[in-house]
């Protein structure tokens, strides 16, 4: 494809490819990616299924949906499926939730024993029922208390790199990224990851990239940028405006697991080819589909076969005058018939590649425990839930699965 048959929207038409040497691998300890792009980590979306699916398509990490500690240690059915090994992974990559040191250290160590090549810690979660604890989001205003939890993890991390990701603060008045960042590099983080929002903007707003690039200036770690790379072209510009080493995708690729193939060709100088017509998204959605099953059986392969539908069709003629049916999907093979009148070879449509696909735009007054900022020097593990009953709550409430 030529630069003028460029599928893109206008912020990105000039954008070039990446000039021979102009970007280095990405090196996460000992890991080494020839493309700096990570799959972010996504509660009920980054499971064993899609991580498949973008892993064929492109190069990089593929990291799981957030892995509660606690859960994990007592076998809980469904953390246990979700932190399932499967043999076709390399690198293997998991994200943690976790703010106990001793579930953390203990978690790492059968995670190494098991063999993961990669571990992250999520101190990013804005979600009320986490901060109102003190998890999450909340870490990070408490550096003495990050850099605990990063020790307890990197000593028995062996030489399994370690990986911090965060948001830049709880709001703006409370801007925790740059102090956050070095307690996690003291501590032996092998890379920080930044979501360049606080947890009061949630998913609303721009990301704001300058953070990142204060980030990448006070650290000696490399350091991922996140927020906003919907497009692969948005990589190369994060990186060039940021000097950031690698950047983490998120909301831009669901449904479209093929932008991994695209991120491959623009870090090797080339021209992304097309992304698929309704007709190569059809397939994709068939296969995706089929490992859902795999994974979760049918009953609740197809219920989360549901909300994938309105990501991949979303943009495409026709789509949302099927969109009530597909939300209701009962059997795999149902969306064929539904799609196929939309006309296959419709091709894929260019407003779709910025639109929001999951958050929406709303803000919030981040929840704390009282008086949490009153000592940030505190390093006091806040409680998280233990038993298994108040495990299955928790994860039912952030959406995993
Ligand atoms: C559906 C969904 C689930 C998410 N779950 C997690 C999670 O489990 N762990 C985490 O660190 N971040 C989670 N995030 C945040 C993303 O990893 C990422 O930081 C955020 O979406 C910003 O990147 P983006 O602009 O590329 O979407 C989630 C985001 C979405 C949209």
């Amino acid at each position: 494809m030529s630069p003028a048959e460029r599928i893109c929207t206008p912020l990105n038409s000039d954008v070039p490819p990446a000039r021979e040497g102009e970007f280095r691998p990405l090196n996460i300890g000992r890991l080494r990616l020839d493309t700096p792009v990570v799959l972010a980590p996504m509660a009920g979306v980054t499971n064993y299924p899609f991580r498949s699916l973008c892993r064929e398509h492109g190069a990089g990490l593929y990291v799981s949906e957030m892995i509660t500690a606690r859960g994990f240690l007592l076998g809980n059915r469904l953390t246990t499926k979700l932190a399932a090994v499967h043999p076709d992974e390399r690198p293997r990559s998991i994200q943690i939730y976790g703010s106990d040191p001793k579930d953390l250290g203990q978690m790492v160590q059968r995670l190494v024993d098991e063999g993961i090549d990669h571990i992250d810690i999520n101190f990013g979660c804005p979600v009320p029922k986490v901060t109102r604890q003190g998890g999450g989001s909340a870490i990070p205003a408490k550096p003495r208390l990050l850099a605990r939890l990063v020790r307890a993890m990197v000593a028995n991390a062996q030489d399994v790199p370690v990986t911090v990701k965060m948001r830049i603060g709880l709001d703006p008045e409370t801007l925790t990224y740059l102090d956050a960042g070095r307690a996690a590099q003291e501590e032996g983080a092998a890379a920080v990851g930044l979501h360049a929002r606080t947890a009061a903007q949630l998913y609303s707003g721009d990301a704001d990239w300058d953070a990142i690039g204060n980030l990448k200036q006070a650290l000696d770690v490399p350091v991922l940028g996140n927020g906003d790379v919907f497009e692969c072209w948005d990589a190369l510009r994060m990186m060039r405006e940021t000097g950031c080493d690698g950047v983490i995708v998120g909301r831009g690729c669901l449904g479209r697991p093929w932008l991994f193939g695209e991120f491959v060709s623009v870090f090797a100088g080339q021209e992304p080819a097309s992304p698929p017509n309704l007709g190569g998204v059809l397939e994709v959605m068939e296969e995706h589909g089929r490992r859902l099953e795999d994974l979760f059986g049918e009953e609740l392969g197809v219920r989360q076969m549901r909300k994938w539908t309105s990501w991949y069709l979303r943009g495409f003629r026709g789509a949302a005058g099927v969109r009530a049916q597909l939300s209701r999907l009962a059997a795999f093979d149902e969306m064929r018939p539904l799609i196929t009148p939309l006309g296959l070879d419709q091709p894929f449509p260019l407003q779709a590649l910025r639109a929001s696909r999951a958050k929406g735009s709303r803000t919030q007054r981040v929840k704390l425990p009282e008086g949490y900022l009153d000592n940030r020097d505190d390093d006091t593990p806040p409680k998280g839930p233990h038993t298994a009953d108040e495990i299955r709550a928790w994860e039912k409430a952030l959406g995993a699965g």
